[in-house]
């Protein structure tokens, strides 16, 4: 955890962040801290393979699983949603560290039409798709588990243990946060909301959708994630938090960047040297920005920027993709 002491001289508001785009194994990333948790059961049930994934090509679930797998000593077999462009054609960011990690990567056509923003939507659609690849591995001899997606009670409690040590971090450093920014729709945000109800902390942990979504359904994801989860400890479900989502920074499309994640890419590095990437922590850290520049955090309120990494993401793009040039209005 880190100030940003540029920025929040700038902005009047102290911004730290949470540096989860140094979790480590496989250019790091929020997915470590699922995935230790997800290949954890894997190597409980004694597999030998890992099957999941189930985005796109740039995907970093599905190259944090694949070095996750390999680091445990599994077999990874990642299986992808085809896609448009040359991102998905051209072995680039995070495409390229996947091919290299997995033992086979597949593009099933299947997943084509998979539902777009609502994260538990997500898991179930692969269900049937992604068992089909595991009875395949079980008639040849193997133990596959299978990894349906983060968006899961087990996929929850990575953020559940980072709640824990933003709070012990906070207290170290002697913060009181008023919100916690985050980029999720789904188990990222889940698990910071159950571990601040457990936690009895009062921040409000704000999720911000990387992609167009329902405001109503995207919390309402979150809420029963967090319940799942929750009964996973044989724990109630909490009461009284209700989580709150940010669809103003979506965009048209999942990727799609608009000119406020644009220009939260530059004042990340320009201010501080923070590298953001494109697709999912510019439109967290472009939220964090318009709050603070609306009002809506006062003047002298300490926040907190989850940073869930997806860096592998930025060699996926163009500096005509990111508007570098200078002359862009968009810069
Ligand atoms: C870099 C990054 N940030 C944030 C997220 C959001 O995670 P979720 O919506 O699953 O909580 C993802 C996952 O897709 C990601 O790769």
């Amino acid at each position: 955890m880190q100030e940003l002491p540029r920025l929040s001289a700038q902005l009047g508001r102290r911004i730290f962040v949470k540096r989860d785009d140094l979790t480590g194994l496989a250019f790091g990333g929020n997915k470590v801290r699922q995935a230790e948790f997800l290949v954890g059961e894997a190597l409980a049930r004694g597999a030998d393979t890992i099957v999941g994934g189930g985005g796109f090509a740039q995907s970093n679930h599905a190259r944090v699983l694949a070095g996750a797998a390999r680091a445990a000593g599994l077999e990874a077999i990642i299986l992808l949603r085809p896609g448009q462009g040359a991102a998905a054609v051209d072995l680039r960011g995070n495409a390229l560290v996947t091919r290299l990690l997995a033992s086979e990567v597949r593009v099933e056509e299947a997943l084509r039409s998979a539902p777009d923003g609502d994260r538990r939507a997500e898991v179930a659609y692969r269900r049937e798709i992604f068992d089909s690849v595991g009875a395949e591995l079980r008639r040849q001899g193997r133990t596959p588990y299978i990894v349906y997606g983060s968006s899961t009670g087990l996929g929850v409690m990575g953020y559940l243990a980072a709640a824990a040590e933003i709070h012990r971090q906070a207290r170290r450093l002697a913060v009181a946060f008023s919100r916690i920014f985050v980029t999720s729709l789904g188990a990222t945000h889940a698990g910071l909301e159950l571990g601040a109800q457990l936690l009895a902390e009062t921040h409000e942990v704000v999720g911000v959708a990387y992609q167009p979504a329902e405001r109503s359904n995207a919390e309402a994801t979150v809420a029963q994630l967090a319940a799942d989860a929750a009964g996973l400890l044989g724990l109630p479900a909490p009461v009284g938090r209700q989580p709150r989502t940010d669809i103003a920074e979506a965009g048209r499309a999942y990727s799609a960047q608009t000119p406020r994640s644009r220009r939260a890419l530059r004042v990340a590095a320009d201010t501080e040297g923070l590298l953001l990437d494109p697709t999912y922590t510019a439109k967290g850290f472009a939220s964090m920005l318009r709050w603070i520049e609306e009002g809506a955090i006062a003047e002298g309120e300490c926040v907190l920027f989850v940073h869930t990494g997806g860096l592998p993401g930025l060699f996926a793009r163009s500096s005509r993709d990111l508007r570098l040039q200078g002359d862009d209005p968009g810069h």
